[in-house]
């Protein structure tokens, strides 16, 4: 059987990630720092550890919700509320899952028909792309430049916006550049989606990493609560990248379609 011809084209849009390659390459030689994939020079807090092993000697390893375990979405309410003044019901607005390209690629899933595009910030990080071609959508990059410390500018954004155009994908602190958006710069990129009735997916996974001015969480942009469509975005968090534990928030309508 020829195995090629039977991979599905999305599939075969995705090419195989560079950086993976490398970090495969690099694990296989003595002596070589690895600079590959970003993570944190520190494991997960004692705490957390514990807690996992408390839990497995338990035998607390058969299938919870869908939507994750409650008493963690209600403890993630609560932090929300006390970080953002966010206000998420635990019962059908936050969903857990194993990583953000899970949730991404979720996400795309429920949103996106064949041809759909979806304007993201170039550079950014690498695995947007795929998370939309995987599903038949089409990533549109959307230019960002060294002058401008690579924000995206909303003029920009409109040169790419087409009839197809559904979503738009972000992730501030932005990965690989470092860029920080502050909150009157994504204001104006919620004024742009709000004009053209997009939806925004924010991956916030390195909301921690701001070390100038105060992470702004695109949820929380006024602009989006006075239009009732605050809940039009969804972000993602993690507190620990080595033990993945990701959040995601979501309109109330798209519940059931994402279950
Ligand atoms: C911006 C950004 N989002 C997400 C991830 C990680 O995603 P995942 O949890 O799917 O590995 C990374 C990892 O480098 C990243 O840089």
């Amino acid at each position: 059987m020829e195995w090629n011809n039977k991979i599905s084209e999305n599939v075969q849009a995705v090419p195989f990630s560079g950086i993976r390659k490398f970090f495969d390459l690099a694990s296989t030689m003595k002596d070589v720092i690895s600079l590959g994939v970003g993570e944190p020079d520190y494991a997960a807090p004692d705490r957390v550890i514990d807690a996992c092993i408390e839990s497995l000697k338990n035998k607390e390893t058969s299938y919870t919700s869908n939507w994750g375990l409650l008493e963690l979405r209600e403890e993630i309410s609560c932090f929300f509320k006390k970080r953002y003044g966010l206000e998420y019901d635990p019962m059908n607005e936050i969903m857990i899952t194993v990583g953000v390209s899970e949730a991404i690629t979720v996400v795309m899933q429920t949103i996106l028909n064949p041809g759909d595009q979806v304007l993201m910030p170039d550079p950014a990080y690498l695995a947007y792309p795929a998370c939309v071609r995987l599903v038949g959508g089409t990533p549109v990059l959307v230019p960002t430049f060294s002058d401008d410390e690579f924000r995206l500018r909303v003029d920009k954004l409109e040169e790419k916006l087409t009839t197809k155009t559904k979503a738009l994908l972000i992730g501030y602190p932005n990965n690989p550049t470092g860029t920080v958006m502050d909150q009157a710069a994504l204001e104006e990129i919620a004024a742009f989606v709000q004009r053209h009735d997009l939806i925004v997916i924010s991956d916030e996974i390195y909301c921690d990493l701001t070390y100038e001015g105060k992470h702004t969480c695109f949820a929380s942009i006024p602009v989006l609560a006075i239009f009732a469509d605050r809940k039009k975005s969804c972000s993602l968090c993690t507190r620990f990248t080595n033990m993945r534990f990701y959040v995601l928030h979501l309109p109330v309508s798209m519940e059931q379609s994402l279950r």
